[in-house]
């Protein structure tokens, strides 16, 4: 039992929880990860799978993330640890909640030097620094130099090599991102994180409609290549046998497609984070859920498929070809679009805001990793605000550090998004799942779910999470080991046997567990002892 007399935070609006979900969910993974995996993966035939993970995975596993976390805050927990125990009183409980620790911070730490780029290609693009002429290789270059791609330590050596330029070099943009989402923090959940996403949110949703508009419009704009065009663009997108060549059906085939698909529907949810629960516990016992989870996920579907699936492939395509508009995440947002813009009348300042809605939106979902570290830090430990930022602030920095040096071929980076932020993500989604439907039970969680609803949840949906989604998180989740196992590219099993760097970041990753499992341990003798304080009270109650 947590520390009642504890002044606890709360929520300001009703609007403000929802847009700060909203605002955790909307992040680079709406605007440059889909649009690439969709693409890659024929368009139109990508959103079956996609839309059949969003309603047997991603809402369900939302409704329940809200449940756990609003019945946790009903007993005075907000951090995972805490929830899971209110939910199964038992130790174990409390250590699973760790995983809920370890993802926000560890995706944290190399997610905020992806908004750090951000940041600066927006800064670069306002002051015409971005007009690289039309060769994609001047792109391409500027990228690796300014992320330092091509040997460790790239990054810093190029950053310390004249005062001026360091503001602008991806370390001095990655301080000012770190300083303004632990300022953002250290204000607290009303005045830093519900503050920032109302105005940050409509902010980002303006840009993003200015950009869209921009590339809706573009027409043909090489006369001499008509087949360039808008409507040519969006079919490369959408059509099945625009990108790939494979018809609908044959694209259905892909095992692999619907991996991603479920994937994708996680990162952009921002489900089985932990984050979702967190946020939730600073509800009121009887606040609605229902409506705002399926309002939150709603917006977070608008920003993905309506304003991101129309922006980036379409205007590559127009510009670049069909060669042109693909490529990984990173080519596809800090190689390819940049190219676009530069071709692109007004391309300087759609660049700008662009990269500038990509900042706003990377902003309100790494806020939202760094709320549930706090929390334990504040209730399992009776830290001060002060205090805990500055824990938190020291154990990130090691690690957004250490994302920074290790910059060759993104190793770091890549090592920690595949086993956190991709292998534990399916991890806690099924530990959510097994706790809501099982551990607490469908009756008591529907229960739950549907006290001061402002919609009607349909019963089935207790179906979908009890054995709908375990069995479908259990298939995709094996299969894709699997598939990863046996790959004989990109294989992560053997980059991490052969390559040091990556055995560092797993070895930095245990390390920030093996801490959080202490500091649960720390949390739980605290949450006994004030346990045994309120029963002996109760007992000298007459
Ligand atoms: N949900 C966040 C995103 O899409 C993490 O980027």
């Amino acid at each position: 039992m947590p520390d009642t007399a504890r002044p606890r935070e709360s929520w300001g609006t009703r609007v403000g929880v929802i847009l700060a979900v909203t605002g955790s969910a909307v992040g680079l993974g709406n605007f440059l990860r889909f649009p690439g995996k969709a693409a890659q993966y024929e368009g139109g035939a990508f959103m079956v799978p996609y839309f059949i993970a969003l309603f047997l995975l991603g809402l369900p596993i939302a409704l329940a993330e809200w449940s756990l976390g609003r019945y946790g805050g009903s007993k005075g927990y907000n951090s995972v640890p805490g929830i899971f125990r209110a939910v199964w009183n038992s130790r174990a409980a409390s250590y699973l909640g760790g995983i809920g620790l370890l993802i926000p911070v560890i995706i944290y730490m190399y997610y905020v030097y992806i908004e750090a780029w951000c940041l600066g290609y927006a800064y670069k693009f306002a002051v015409g620094e971005m007009a690289l002429g039309s060769d994609p290789a001047a792109y391409s270059n500027f990228f690796s130099t300014f992320i330092g791609d091509s040997e460790d330590g790239a990054a810093l050596t190029s950053a310390t090599q004249s005062l001026s330029g360091f503001l602008t070099s991806s370390l001095g943009l990655l301080l000012i991102c770190f300083a303004l989402n632990f300022f953002l923090i250290y204000r607290g959940l009303k005045k830093g994180i519900e503050w920032f996403c109302k105005w940050a949110m409509p902010a980002l949703i303006v840009c993003a409609v200015v950009v869209l508009i921009r590339v809706l419009t573009l027409g043909t704009p090489n006369p001499d290549l008509p087949d360039r065009n808008l409507l040519n663009g969006l079919g490369h997108m959408w059509n099945p046998g625009g990108a790939g060549g494979k018809t609908f059906w044959q694209a259905l085939l892909n095992a692999e497609m619907w991996l991603e698909a479920a994937g994708q529907i996680f990162f952009s949810l921002s489900v089985g984070f932990g984050i979702v629960l967190c946020y939730s516990s600073y509800l009121k016992p009887d606040d609605d859920i229902a409506l705002s989870s399926v309002t939150a996920s709603a917006g977070n579907e608008f920003c993905e498929v309506a304003l991101g699936g129309l922006i980036a492939i379409p205007a590559a395509f127009i510009f670049l070809g069909p060669k042109g508009a693909g490529g990984s995440t990173f080519g596809l947002g800090f190689i390819t679009l940049p190219n676009v813009f530069a071709a692109m009348p007004a391309g300087r300042w759609i660049g700008a805001l662009f990269f500038f809605l990509l900042f706003l939106a990377a902003v309100t979902s790494s806020l939202s990793m760094l709320q549930p570290a706090i929390a334990l830090l504040e209730e399992g430990l009776g830290l001060g605000r002060k205090a805990s930022v500055a824990f938190l602030g020291f154990i990130t920095a090691i690690g957004a550090g250490f994302v920074f040096y290790f910059s060759k071929d993104v190793m770091a980076l890549d090592t920690m998004d595949f086993w956190v932020g991709t292998v534990c993500i399916y991890v806690l989604a099924m530990i959510e799942v097994i706790l809501f439907a099982w551990v607490m039970g469908i009756e008591k969680g529907f229960a739950e779910l549907t006290r001061g609803a402002e919609i009607k949840i349909p019963r089935f949906v207790m179906y979908i999470i009890k054995y709908v989604s375990p069995t479908y998180l259990l298939i995709i989740f094996g299969v894709w080991i699997y598939q990863m196992a046996t790959a004989q590219e990109g294989n992560k099993f053997s980059t991490l046997a052969e390559n040091p760097i990556a055995q560092l970041s797993v070895g930095l990753m245990l390390t920030t567990l093996v801490l959080f499992l202490f500091l649960i341990a720390q949390s739980n003798k605290r949450w006994d002892a004030q346990e045994a304080r309120a029963a002996a009270l109760e007992g000298e109650t007459p």
